[in-house]
């Protein structure tokens, strides 16, 4: 029978990506989501890729009583994949309790049901923000964790330490925190990718939509940067390979008894990419001009961060594979099929 998994925030850019993978894996997927940042149509993409409709709940992970309730009516989920967070940094700083209560409550709410119900482990979306500015670039795990310059960044920090002293008391569960790059693109079906609400705040969508003329341009966030052409620079990783990512440390939880009971693992290509590259990179897939120009920095930014990802590639059996123009033409690709 096939292994039962809960995705929270299933219906989410990465949430939805990952739900796919799972399916195409052969695993049962149930989602639960709030529709706070996402739409319900979302699960007719998931269905037109796979053929599968996942069981979908619609329900907040921070409301204790809608996890009892969902996992009392879905029995037998063997592991969890929590992706039903707030991720917004600038909207962090304004609303700070926001950020903790989704963020931190969730965890706490999954981490408390899992061994009542038998749920074996949970996969963790961490985030390469828990570096701050790095020392040396490429980072691997090891490196020091930074205090966080923003209360979303905390509470990937908190997690982690929330994750961590939880397995350490003894809780019979196991966990995998994966710590994201910058995930980008969409799916090569065209069917789903991300849906930013409102004025998007990370690159990839603004670019895309000032390609589309929703945007009058693209504001690059600084030049002058200790970076050869003076822009940001960071690890770009595809939004599939990071999806796959998430089905082989499922497997790798749920199946093997010889492994830790808490990993961590880099999620990134190994290279790093400038904002003026990828913008670049766009043109060069897509035939498409992005109208930019060059404006102040912004408050908060790292200069430099790119991944080692020797750790997932040698010992998940994990690389990232997808070349950053096919990642392009797919996320131009996808804007071309939203509405304007
Ligand atoms: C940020 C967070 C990261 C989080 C991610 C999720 C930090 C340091 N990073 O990533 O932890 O997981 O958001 O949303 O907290 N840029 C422009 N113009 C734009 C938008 C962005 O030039 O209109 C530049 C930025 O300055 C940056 C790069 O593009 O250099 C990527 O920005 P963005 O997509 O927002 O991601 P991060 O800030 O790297």
């Amino acid at each position: 029978m096939a292994q039962k998994i809960l995705v929270t925030g299933g219906t989410g850019y990465i949430g939805s990506h990952t739900a796919v993978e799972l399916i195409e894996a052969g695993y049962e997927v149930v989602i639960i989501d709030n529709l706070s940042n996402s739409n319900i149509e979302v699960l007719d993409g998931i269905e037109a890729i796979t053929g599968v409709r996942p069981v979908f709940f619609k329900g907040d992970c921070n409301n204790i009583e809608d996890l009892r309730r969902l996992f009392t009516e879905n029995p037998g989920i063997e592991g969890i994949i929590n992706f039903a967070a707030s991720k917004a940094v600038g909207e962090s700083v304004q609303k700070p309790l926001l950020y903790y209560r989704n963020n931190l409550a969730t965890l706490i709410n999954l981490l408390d049901l899992m061994p009542g119900f038998g749920v074996k482990g949970i996969v963790f979306s961490s985030s390469c923000t828990v570096y701050g500015e790095p020392d040396k670039n490429p980072i691997d795990e090891t490196a020091p964790i930074k205090p966080a310059t923003s209360p979303y960044g905390n509470t990937k920090q908190i997690s982690e330490e929330i994750i961590t002293d939880y397995i350490a008391s003894g809780a019979p569960v196991k966990s995998i925190i994966l710590r994201y790059f910058n995930p980008i693109g969409a799916h090569p079906s065209g069917k789903i990718g991300e849906l930013p609400i409102g004025v998007p705040g990370n690159l990839v969508p603004y670019m895309t939509q000032a390609a589309a003329g929703i945007r009058p341009m693209l504001t690059v966030f600084g030049d002058d940067y200790n970076t050869p052409d003076g822009s940001c620079i960071r690890d770009y990783i595809d939004v599939v390979d990071l999806a796959k990512a998430h089905v082989i440390a499922m497997r790798r939880m749920l199946d093997r008894n010889d492994t830790d009971a808490i990993e961590i693992f880099n999620l990134g290509t190994g290279c790093g990419v400038s904002v003026l590259e990828l913008i670049a990179a766009f043109k060069k897939a897509t035939g498409v001009d992005i109208p930019y120009k060059i404006g102040p920095r912004r408050a908060g930014d790292i200069e430099k961060i790119w991944a080692d990802p020797k750790k997932a590639n040698e010992v998940l059996g994990w690389k990232a594979k997808v070349p950053i123009d096919r990642t392009m033409k797919n996320a131009w690709q996808w804007q071309c099929s939203l509405p304007k």
